[in-house]
């Protein structure tokens, strides 16, 4: 068994138009000092008709797979598969995943994961073991999502949240004395929490997809407590304490949700991933995406320890911890 998959580069990509809080409050009745006192964000970006979740998810795992061979050396041929987290297919199947493998004319084989706004965590998680297990060399893991789709435009308690985008990380196999790489992934959910954020349409119970249905007081209170944690099963795990954390990046949902998991775990705000205020909430995207921005920009150096936790409808929840 190889001991560990490296994070060995990772991208983004995100639609070009910009909606502020402003332009929002022309179409519903909120406005832009509600928005930023209450969730942070301040703009977030919503793909154009005609532009899907499978275009998004290709051009960030082409951004990664750039990263990877640059940063890394591993090549296109060396992918042994894609996984692309999604909540938002384009089709209800086959797998976006499916499309995106076409597209970077990859080999090896590819499926989507659906865990909703943990599902970039569930997918490295997945990803990891078959590395691990030596059935891959290396792989795509993608979180990708166009919520712009499925938002009801006329709920202001959904709509000034969820955006477009998608983030990407290729995972290599890597000698396992290397102190880089995925060190542990933890993972769960809970059924009976389905109807606190779920979409009320599907194939097998409506005509139409469904908008998406949340209760806000309610998931904010789990996913304060469940991130925070998650964090710390993580850092116990790897014997670790909140000192020792260069980065917390968790899912992206509102700030007050991260500044109160940050407050219970003793850590600094400042080494936490805030893209929340500039990309808002795009559900498996956030983590990769705010990943792919701190690499961009210098925040996010070579073996830097990181956790990255999330929750989103199921509910789901789970953390991912590794070395960068
Ligand atoms: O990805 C994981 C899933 N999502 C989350 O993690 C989100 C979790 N929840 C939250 O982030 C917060 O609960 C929200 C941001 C959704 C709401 O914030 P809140 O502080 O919990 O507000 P609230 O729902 O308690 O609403 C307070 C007031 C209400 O008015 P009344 O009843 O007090 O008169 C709402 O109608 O704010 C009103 N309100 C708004 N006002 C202006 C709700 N949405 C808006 C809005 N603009 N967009």
């Amino acid at each position: 068994m190889i001991a560990r998959s490296l994070i060995a580069g990772c991208g983004a990509s995100l639609p070009p138009r910009v909606v502020t809080n402003d332009d929002l409050a022309k179409t519903v009745e909120t406005n832009d000092e509600w928005i930023t006192r209450r969730t942070g964000i301040r703009q977030r970006h919503i793909a154009d008709e005609g532009m899907l979740t499978s275009h998004l998810a290709t051009e960030a795992a082409q951004a990664a797979l750039k990263d990877a061979a640059e940063r890394s050396g591993v090549a296109p041929e060396d992918i042994g598969f894609v996984i692309v987290a999604t909540t938002t297919p384009d089709n209800i199947f086959p797998a976006t995943a499916v499309r995106v493998q076409a597209a970077l004319g990859v080999g090896g084989f590819a499926f989507d994961v659906q865990a909703v706004c943990s599902g970039f965590v569930y997918a490295l998680s997945i990803a990891d073991n078959f590395i691990k297990n030596g059935q891959a060399k290396a792989g795509l893991v993608i979180g990708a999502d166009t919520l712009s789709r499925i938002v009801d435009w006329q709920d202001r308690g959904t709509c000034v949240l969820f955006a477009d985008g998608a983030g990407a990380v290729v995972l290599s196999a890597t000698d396992k004395d290397n102190p880089r790489g995925i060190l542990s992934t933890h993972l769960y959910s809970d059924g009976s929490f389905y109807d606190l954020l779920y979409v009320d349409g599907g194939p097998s119970s409506t005509e139409s997809s469904g908008k998406i249905r949340m209760n806000g007081r309610e998931v904010y209170r789990h996913a304060v407590q469940r991130m925070s944690e998650v964090t710390q099963e993580a850092l116990e795990k790897n014997g670790m304490t909140p000192a020792e954390l260069d980065w917390l990046v968790p899912h992206q949902a509102n700030l007050r949700i991260m500044e109160a998991c940050a407050e219970r775990l003793s850590f600094p705000i400042e080494k936490v991933a805030t893209a929340v205020t500039h990309h808002a909430n795009t559900s498996a995207a956030t983590i990769p995406l705010a990943l792919a921005e701190m690499a961009s920009d210098g925040r996010l150096k070579e073996g830097d320890m990181v956790i990255a936790p999330a929750l989103g409808g199921g509910l789901t929840w789970g953390a991912a911890a590794f070395r960068w």
